[in-house]
């Protein structure tokens, strides 16, 4: 798997940044959630390579600044597949099955099975969150990093369609203790982003 990992780092720098983020991230929360350790180590792992499957997404697609077309889309929501395909062999199952449903929603309406509530992974809820929450708080191609008050209110919002309840309620707890800001956030704090 270190191969893929490395293979991943040097073709997308910032993907490979994005996925250590959420990773870390995602294993805090689980911890703060009090899961057991097998699960917390799953969700680290996970966590790093869940985007892989964007490596065989067209570049024009992934920066482009604005919303998708709807061909860009469908285009888009291939990678959760895709990257399960690449990684189903070398990792155990329910690793390369968390890769596979980071994007399935707990209403239904997400990709690419649209299963719902706990036919989804616990270990995928959590890194869903932690995902969301990276996304929105660092810089992306077509967006300058937003604040964490932000993605606070996006994971309220969309807590109990998008994103597990539980999991959101763990993120908060984690983002909004003060000591997290002071110590866990060091990279958020260094671009200057207040909370
Ligand atoms: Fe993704």
């Amino acid at each position: 798997m270190h191969r893929l990992m490395r293979v991943l780092a040097a073709t997308d720098p910032a993907l490979a940044e994005h996925g250590n983020r959420t990773a870390h991230l995602a294993t805090e929360v689980a911890v703060r959630m009090g899961m057991a350790r097998d699960y917390v180590e799953r969700i680290g792992a996970a966590g790093r390579y869940h985007d892989i499957g964007k490596l065989f997404i067209s570049r024009e697609i992934l920066d482009k600044p604005g919303p998708p077309t709807k061909r860009e889309w469908v285009e888009l929501r291939r990678h959760p597949r895709i990257g399960f395909e690449l990684i189903r062999k070398r990792v155990p199952a329910p690793i390369a099955k968390i890769v596979l449903t980071h994007h399935e929603r707990v209403d239904g309406q997400g990709y690419p099975g649209g299963i719902s509530g706990r036919e989804i992974p616990i270990e995928a809820r959590v890194l869903q969150v932690a995902d969301a929450f990276d996304a929105i708080t660092s810089q992306r191609p077509y967006q300058p990093a937003l604040p964490v008050a932000y993605a606070v209110d996006e994971l309220k919002k969309y807590a109990g369609t998008q994103f597990d309840p539980d999991a959101v309620n763990g993120i908060l707890e984690l983002v909004e203790d003060p000591r997290w800001a002071d110590a866990g956030s060091g990279s958020r704090l260094r671009d200057g982003i207040a909370v």
